[in-house]
């Protein structure tokens, strides 16, 4: 039988050290005294460098010229939970009255209408976006043109966002009719109990394009106009002046008329230029 390592011990003062980095970094704030946290996600990442302690790890990071292991750092202490259709009452929202609201504007019509999912995870976000789009897309009269774009600081989830495949419990939060039209069966790929992978059709991917950026100091940003951003689950894990940033960075580059979607926990201070619609969706005014 395998026998698996314990987990490094680190001290307060070395969780502490961390959680600077991290927060240096991403503008991320982890609670240094979570030192059971520390310890788990960072000795997965010095077992993925065959280290077996800590101080190695900290003359890495000292010496760290590139940056590079800062970032590989922030990855492994981030959280990138998500899933299909999270928080659904926007996706319904924006099928039901959003589109048709951007329409007016020419969004979808004279030119594409473009979904932006500023903190992406693994793809799930823009995905279900995607999936209401081409809904409106198949329907007489609907939508015409649309671009994706998925923005994170962490390169495995881009990865596999872009790579677009999942497994069974991935999908939960897809119905039926999206799974039939949206999903094609991997005839290769299987997790480790035999079942199969699912990957997003080819008529959403062609709309998609994922990118690194980092929204605590806006680098990676590109100049963009969004219809509508998800920006989702993200700005809690930021201090007060890194989701102002965040928020002012991102509302910039959305165009006059365009949706804001935030998470329900996350609350966002009122701006002149900013209006409510319902609990956690805004236009830009
Ligand atoms: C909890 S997930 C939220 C995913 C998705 N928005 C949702 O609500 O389902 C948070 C994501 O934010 C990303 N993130 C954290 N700090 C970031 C930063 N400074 N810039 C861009 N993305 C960041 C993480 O890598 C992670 O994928």
């Amino acid at each position: 039988m395998k026998m698996v390592a314990p987990p490094l011990k680190l001290s307060a003062q070395e969780c502490r050290f961390l959680a600077e980095r991290a927060f240096a970094f991403a503008g991320v704030q982890i609670d240094p005294r979570n030192q059971d946290f520390f310890q788990l996600r960072v000795s997965r990442r010095l077992r993925m460098l065959g280290m077996d302690n800590f101080d190695d790890y900290m003359s890495l990071l000292e010496s760290d010229g590139t940056g590079n292991e800062t970032r590989c750092l922030t990855e492994a202490l981030t959280t990138h939970t998500t899933s299909f259709f999270r928080e659904c009452h926007q996706y319904e929202w924006l099928q039901k009255e959003g589109l048709q609201r951007l329409s007016a504007s020419g969004a979808g019509f004279e030119r594409p209408l473009v979904v932006w999912s500023a903190a992406c995870s693994t793809g799930a976000e823009l995905w279900s976006a995607a999936m209401i789009l081409e809904d409106a897309a198949r329907a007489r009269g609907g939508l015409r043109k649309y671009q994706l774009i998925g923005t994170d600081i962490s390169r495995p989830v881009l990865k596999k966002a872009a790579g677009a495949t999942y497994k069974e419990i991935e999908i939960d939060g897809l119905g039926d009719a999206h799974r039939c039209r949206y999903l094609m069966r991997s005839t290769t790929a299987t997790d480790l109990e035999k079942r199969p992978y699912y990957r997003i059709v080819p008529e959403l991917r062609q709309h998609a394009e994922f990118k690194w950026a980092n929204l605590s100091n806006l680098s990676g940003f590109q100049d963009c106009a969004a219809d509508v951003v998800f920006l989702r689950n993200v700005l809690i894990y930021f201090s007060e002046e890194v989701q102002q940033r965040a928020l002012n960075g991102v509302i910039d580059r959305m165009r006059q008329g365009g949706i804001l979607m935030t998470g329900h926990a996350e609350v966002v201070s009122p701006r002149p230029y900013l209006r409510m619609i319902r609990p956690s969706i805004y236009e830009k005014v």
